[in-house]
């Protein structure tokens, strides 16, 4: 089984062992550089504030952000590429984008200093996740224009590790790697993670008995039945690493390995808000509603009250003096409404994980017959499985459209398919298809 790690203090920032008040002075007097950054470089924010009429100087204590409005994706399309940007382009050091679902690129830019920061904080986090100098770490986060693999990438440098900076895809070079290094730790999409250990398992080698001690896993939903499976199979520590490229990129918040319970929010670099997603109201630590960060040290590309869609709740803190965040429970545009029911992937990933005989590896498939949505959830065998007889795949079938009846309340047609169909991906998976006519 894993080990309990703890992290000696002498090796945190000082602000990580800080007082909730000198925390709240650094975050109001951080906010407040930030409303002024904006409102002076920013015509949008300007504008924005200007309409509600409220100035960087309303700003006394941090309920006061409360009076500004809020920003969404929509602002950064209405700006593409660079309206947004509140320095110069000659200040701006390097450029990353996020690929949308619809139409053009949400473009993000970041200054000398911001990418300092970023270092710093990923540092942090890998830290946190139990990494230290001289540690060696293999990044399979892609490189690019995606910010996982440049933001870890830099963070590991930071550490003070050595860094493998071998992106996304070309999975038998990846095993192959992992075997010849050796690296302690490996920071990659939890789905892509399961696709390696597969690999493994292909070339006839133990996962759990490789180099890898720790797995920083992020970029997408991820279930606490995930990390007891990753856990068991490759016998390593999973820890929770959480980021936006509109906020920063990987490390906006990251888990303590000593206590698994949710991502530390970096609260001296940002300020998280939970607000209910229709109504836009401030909602209390505890209750679970839509995510929403104000950057404090930002000078490139500052959000304010940016809208991340991503559900989860704020927590209070444990291992660090900063307040945490629940796990990911899904992201308000990927939460599907099936007959009036409110469904998120990671209710059906728990229940796949369940069952044992099922791989991680799953895809739900909505379609709609008439008026009724359809819901058909793709599995597939463990690899160990394969042999099982129709008989034995049909009680799977029952069995795990049963739980998703109890459990979730809705009809689910279950297909169990025989090992290694279900669709692989080499960075964030798709879990949802969803093949209903748009309206
Ligand atoms: O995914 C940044 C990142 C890279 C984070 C590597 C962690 C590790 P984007 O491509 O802009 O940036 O996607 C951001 O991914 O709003 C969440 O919906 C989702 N997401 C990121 N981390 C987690 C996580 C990167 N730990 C979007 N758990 C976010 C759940 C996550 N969802």
């Amino acid at each position: 089984m894993p080990v309990v790690h703890t992290t000696p203090t002498d090796l945190l920032d000082p602000i990580e062992k800080a007082s909730r008040d000198e925390i709240t002075a650094l975050q109001i007097q951080r906010l407040k550089a930030t409303l002024h950054h904006v409102y002076q470089n920013v015509p949008h924010y300007r504008q924005t504030f200007d309409a509600m009429g409220v100035h960087p100087d309303d700003l006394k204590t941090l309920q006061d952000l409360a009076k500004f409005p809020f920003t969404s994706k929509k602002d950064l399309r209405d700006n593409y590429p660079f309206g947004l940007f509140a320095v110069p382009q000659e200040q701006v050091a390097r450029i990353h984008a996020s690929s949308g679902t619809t139409g053009k690129p949400t473009v993000v830019g970041y200054t000398a200093s911001d990418i300092s920061h970023w270092a710093d904080l990923v540092a942090r986090s890998i830290r946190a996740a139990g990494g230290r100098k001289g540690d060696m770490i293999h990044v399979s986060y892609g490189y690019g224009l995606f910010t996982g693999g440049l933001g870890a990438h830099y963070g590991a440098e930071r550490l003070g590790c050595t860094v493998i900076p071998m992106s996304g895809g070309q999975t038998e070079k990846q095993v192959q790697l992992i075997q010849d290094f050796k690296p302690r730790i490996i920071m990659v999409t939890p789905s892509y993670m399961q696709v390696i250990i597969e690999e493994f398992v292909r070339q006839g080698i133990d996962p759990r008995a490789t180099s890898l001690k720790i797995g920083i896993f992020g970029a997408e939903p991820w279930t606490e039945a995930m990390r007891r499976e990753i856990e068991a199979s490759a016998a390593m520590d999973a820890v929770d690493i959480y980021g936006l490229s509109e906020v920063m990129g990987p490390g906006v918040a990251s888990e303590c390995v000593e206590s698994k319970d949710g991502p530390v929010i970096w609260e001296d670099h940002f300020y998280p808000e939970i607000i209910h997603p229709e109504t836009g109201e401030l909602l209390p630590d505890g209750e679970v509603g839509e995510l929403v960060f104000t950057s404090l040290t930002k000078e490139a590309f500052p959000v304010i009250r940016y809208r991340t869609r991503d559900l989860t709740r704020l927590l209070p803190p444990t291992s660090r003096a900063f307040r945490r965040m629940g796990k990911i429970v899904g992201r308000s545009d990927d939460m599907l409404i099936i007959r009036g029911v409110n469904v998120f992937p990671t209710q059906i990933e728990e229940l796949v994980l369940k069952h044992g005989k099922l791989s991680a590896l799953y895809q739900i498939v909505v379609t709609r017959e008439g008026l009724l949505d359809e819901v058909e959830v793709l599995t597939e065998l463990q690899p160990a499985e394969a042999h099982l007889s129709a008989s034995d795949i049909s009680e799977i079938r029952h069995w795990l459209q049963g739980r998703i009846k109890t459990m979730v309340g809705i009809s689910a047609r279950v297909k169990v398919l025989p090992p290694n169909s279900v669709e692989r991906s080499l960075g964030k998976s798709r879990r949802v298809i969803d093949q209903r006519p748009k309206v």
